[in-house]
């Protein structure tokens, strides 16, 4: 079982990520996305994001790990929450938004690409997908966990020709100074 799937691995994580969320990535979407839309987060962990998400969208929250959901769950017991893998996501009902923060770099390169692909396909029409990443280049394995970085250019490659347009690249600082690259996409298919 990896990393995530552990409750040491999850209990391990949530104490370091902790004074850590997308706030500032939240209120950039809140530009283009109208308050009461849905969202769909991918890799919510501990629901950090998806409580912020919650004060001004209908949000769905989703990760690959169910160790993650039933914590959530027991804390939020009327939260929407789906087990969803973000290499292959399917959920039997569409989004205006798709969400994720520092969670498709666990992804290869070619995961990537299949992701965005599938998640075209959850959107409605005119649907946005923000995601962001770890800026830099090459991939390495930690922890048992990939992490592939992106540039500005690598991430413009991997997302061209999936049926999305990018409305916004661009680095931003998380942990240290232009660290982290955030894109937010529009589907237009
Ligand atoms: C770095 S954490 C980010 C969590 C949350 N977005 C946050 O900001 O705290 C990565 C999360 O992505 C999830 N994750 C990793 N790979 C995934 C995959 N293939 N599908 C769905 N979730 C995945 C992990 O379980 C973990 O919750």
């Amino acid at each position: 079982m990896g990393y995530f799937h552990t409750e040491r691995g999850v209990e391990e994580y949530t104490e370091m990520a902790k004074g850590f969320d997308g706030a500032h990535l939240i209120e950039f979407l809140g530009k283009h996305l109208t308050p009461g839309s849905t969202v769909l987060e991918l890799g919510m962990g501990p629901g950090v994001d998806l409580d912020l998400l919650a004060r001004t969208y209908k949000v769905t929250g989703s990760d690959y790990s169910q160790v993650f959901l039933d914590r959530y769950k027991s804390s939020h017991p009327e939260a929407d929450l789906v087990l969803v893998d973000a290499v292959s996501p399917h959920v039997d009902r569409r989004f205006d938004c798709i969400y994720s923060n520092k969670v498709l770099h666990h992804l290869t390169r070619d995961e990537m690409r299949g992701s965005l692909l599938a998640q075209r396909d959850l959107l409605n029409v005119d649907g946005l997908a923000m995601h962001s990443f770890w800026w830099g280049t090459g991939e390495e394995v930690m922890a048992g966990l990939r992490f592939v970085y992106y540039t500005e250019e690598t991430l413009a490659e991997a997302i061209a020709d999936t049926g999305f347009e990018i409305v916004e690249l661009s680095r931003y600082s998380e942990m240290e100074p232009d660290d982290s690259i955030m894109v937010l996409l529009k589907s237009t298919q």
